[in-house]
């Protein structure tokens, strides 16, 4: 047997499972074609839009480091400090769509047999801003691009019909993925927020709009810290702050947390993961859970804008798994996915060191079932 990292996902044939995620790895021709030579199998590009943004004065992303020994917390560059997370205001791409078209086009034409997926991003407050949404997926696909990735989870949007207030409205989460649908000829993912109650429900209305594949997470909601000495937040403009979005490290757990959640309810469905992933070791989580495909963002931005040795890494890591694992017959992603999504279960689903009488907090007989006082008063 033969070790196997070519995949198959939503009906896509990657040569790896690993993606570089929508930000600014993916926000040019020029990176995504250093992306594909350095290993990726496959890129999602920097969310396109209609409407042209502007970003904050000064640094839109930051990098969050721990020190070791006092595991202090800061922006600040020091040394011996290790990476805890990314903290980021950036919006969509600063690009035009006919900016996009000929370079989407350029790319498939130099890489074929790598996948470009487009991220998209309108309103959905109204018949035009979903006639926005087809005229984007019609035009990328137009153009070559492999699949669609439509954007629910931007957390720096200010209308209230746009990014992730898109993803936590599951009415607009169905409307809009039925609008692409009606126009895609290649597979559509939806890329929830993670900033919502229960991310099932959300997922379930993709679902019903005719969603391929969900992809789990963006960054979640965050805010700078503020540094003691000038009591200043440590990204600001003017002494201001607004709520920004949280990659790296930081929110692995978070994210599979949602994850877990999302192919345990959906457990025939696909699910791209992303969230903290710099080596192999944190993909596997994702895989293990059930996704078929893991995407990357913070670790690539610090590893020379496209993350070259991260590719390696992941490439490597994967490798030598399927190796140590032949003997279980694991020859490719699909042999070991999904095989600890069954784990997670209830607490009250958890030995105890005894059989104490436990019942997850309720008494041990409840409702109508449960032996009332003699004196009680029925009504
Ligand atoms: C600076 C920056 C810009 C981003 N821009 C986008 C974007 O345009 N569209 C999108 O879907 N996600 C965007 N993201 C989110 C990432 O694609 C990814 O979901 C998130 O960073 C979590 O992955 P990580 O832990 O590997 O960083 C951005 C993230 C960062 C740090």
């Amino acid at each position: 047997m033969s070790a196997e990292l070519s995949t198959t996902f939503t009906g896509l044939r990657f040569e790896n499972p690993f993606l570089l995620s929508s930000a600014p790895p993916t926000e040019s021709d020029s990176n995504i074609m250093r992306a594909f030579d350095a290993g990726w199998g496959g890129v999602v590009t920097k969310t396109i839009g209609l409407h042209p943004v502007v970003n904050v004065d000064g640094p839109k992303t930051k990098f969050m480091r721990a020190n070791a020994d006092s595991g202090r917390l800061s922006m600040q560059k020091r040394a011996g400090a290790v990476l805890h997370s990314s903290w980021n205001w950036e919006l969509i791409s600063d690009k035009t769509l006919d900016w996009w078209v000929p370079r989407i086009r350029r790319i498939k034409e130099a890489f074929p047999h790598k996948v470009l997926i487009a991220s998209i991003m309108a309103g959905s407050g109204n018949d035009k801003e979903l006639k926005h949404w087809q005229e984007l997926a019609e035009t990328a696909q137009g153009e070559g691009a492999d699949g669609l990735e439509l954007n629910f989870s931007c957390p720096h949007m200010d209308r209230r019909d746009m990014g992730s207030n898109i993803g936590k409205d599951q009415g607009l989460c169905s409307v809009v993925t039925e609008a692409v649908k009606e126009v895609a000829k290649v597979p559509v993912w939806c890329k929830l927020t993670p900033a919502t109650a229960d991310i099932v429900v959300e997922a379930a209305a993709c679902f019903r709009g005719g969603a391929d594949a969900i992809v789990s997470s963006n960054t979640f909601p965050s805010i700078p810290l503020i540094d003691p000495e000038t009591m200043e937040f440590e990204i600001n403009v003017d002494g201001f702050v607004s709520s920004g979005g949280l990659g790296g490290p930081a929110i692995l757990p978070l994210s599979l947390a949602k994850m877990a959640q999302l192919t345990k309810a959906f457990p025939d469905r696909s699910f791209s993961g992303i969230g903290g992933v710099s080596d192999f070791n944190q993909a596997l989580s994702y895989f293990l859970l059930g996704c078929g495909t893991v995407q990357v963002c913070t670790a690539a931005m610090l590893d020379q804008a496209v993350g070259p040795n991260v590719i390696k890494k992941l490439l490597a890591g994967l490798d030598a798994f399927l190796e140590s694992h032949a003997k279980d017959g694991f020859t490719s992603v699909e042999d070991f996915r999904g095989i600890r999504r069954d784990r997670i279960v209830l607490q009250s689903e958890i030995r105890r060191p005894d059989a104490a009488d436990y019942h997850s907090g309720y008494e041990s007989v409840e409702g109508y079932a449960a032996p009332q006082p003699e004196t009680a008063v029925r009504v």
